[in-house]
């Protein structure tokens, strides 16, 4: 089967990358990777249907996204048109050739204001806090009226995620361990942001799930054109519980102060609950505890903090 990844050189692209070239039905030359020389957010309209012709895949994965929340704030309208107008024209250019496509969303389209202690699912009312949460939202509603419309063929599975954590840019846990080596060298705690909530999700365990679902042919249920699955890390945390997990995992002997999110100024407002309600991946258990998967990813961490310490002594 031939897939398709945008944004293969992201956190989440690069994990796709491994595990769709690990899964048996991609063949010996795996996926093909559309990066962003090859597939420009700001260009999709012109790219995808001449891509989609020369590399002909069955199933394209769109991982690529404009992910500065902040950056989405100051400018709504850049946002708008990378993440809602490109994901527009992807899915149409898709939904004419019948190829099945897989958007990756986010829990930023709800408000998160939610107060009765469940995760928010497929059918709750979606209304984003924030710019960036809004046009991912309008990348869900464009890609959903793509393969809606009548001479549609193929099919299309939004799946939304959160709090991704793995190899790539520095990550939330990351930053932890280098702020946590800070605070230990100045002798003093680390503020960390107590009423923030979410379901870390280890981009590693993701893509297996991703991979599942395509393999499967259960990306869509049957008879089905559209579907949104909730695919996170099990169990839930703050922001506060995930940096003091990290920072025991890596061995940094470093108070974590809790304090409110409105502690920084940003120019974004990030959900205080972003978490969300693991749709069934059928026939598949859900995705392990988070803290199983902080476990596997402990090393990359640990080698961090040994590469700074050599650094730092150099
Ligand atoms: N990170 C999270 O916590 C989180 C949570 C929920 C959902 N998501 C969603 O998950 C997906 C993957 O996120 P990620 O964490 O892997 O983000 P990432 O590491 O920032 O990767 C984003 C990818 O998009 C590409 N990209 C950015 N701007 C582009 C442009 N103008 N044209 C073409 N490509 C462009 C990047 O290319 P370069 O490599 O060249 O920069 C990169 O490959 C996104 O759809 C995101 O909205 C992320």
């Amino acid at each position: 089967m031939r897939v398709a990844i945008t944004g293969s050189t992201g956190r989440l692209g690069r994990a796709l990358m491994a595990a769709f070239g690990d899964a048996p039905f991609t063949g010996p030359s795996g996926p093909v990777g559309w990066d962003r020389a090859a597939f420009d957010l700001d260009d999709a309209a012109r790219t995808a249907d001449a891509l989609l012709d020369r590399d002909r895949p069955e199933v394209v994965v769109h991982a690529a996204a404009w992910t500065d929340v902040d950056g989405c704030a100051r400018d709504g309208e850049l946002a708008r048109r990378r993440n809602g107008d490109a994901t527009g024209a992807l899915a149409r250019a898709c939904a004419k050739r019948g190829v099945d496509l897989i958007v990756i969303s986010t829990n930023e389209v709800f408000d998160g204001t939610r107060r009765d202690g469940r995760g928010y699912a497929p059918d709750d009312p979606a209304g984003p806090a924030n710019a960036y949460g809004a046009s991912k939202l309008e990348g869900e509603c464009q890609a959903t009226a793509a393969y809606d419309a009548a001479d549609a063929t193929g099919r299309l599975a939004i799946v939304r995620t959160a709090w991704l954590f793995g190899p790539g840019a520095p990550d939330f846990p990351h930053k932890i361990v280098r702020a946590g080596e800070k605070a230990l060298r100045a002798g003093s705690s680390l503020w960390a942001v107590g009423d923030e909530w979410g379901t870390p999700t280890y981009t590693h365990d993701l893509a297996e799930a991703l991979v599942w679902l395509v393999g499967e042919d259960a990306v869509v249920a049957p008879g089905e054109r559209v579907a949104i699955h909730h695919i996170v890390g099990g169990g839930l945390a703050s922001r506060a519980d995930w940096a003091r997990d990290v920072l025991g995992r890596v061995g940094l002997d470093v108070t974590v102060d809790e304090v409110p999110g409105s502690t920084w100024s940003r120019a974004s407002t990030p959900p205080a609950w972003a978490v969300l309600a693991p749709t069934p991946l059928p026939g598949r258990e859900p995705l392990r505890p988070w803290p199983e998967a902080m476990a596997d990813y402990a090393l990359s961490l640990r080698r961090s903090r040994t590469a700074s310490n050599s650094t730092t002594r150099a």
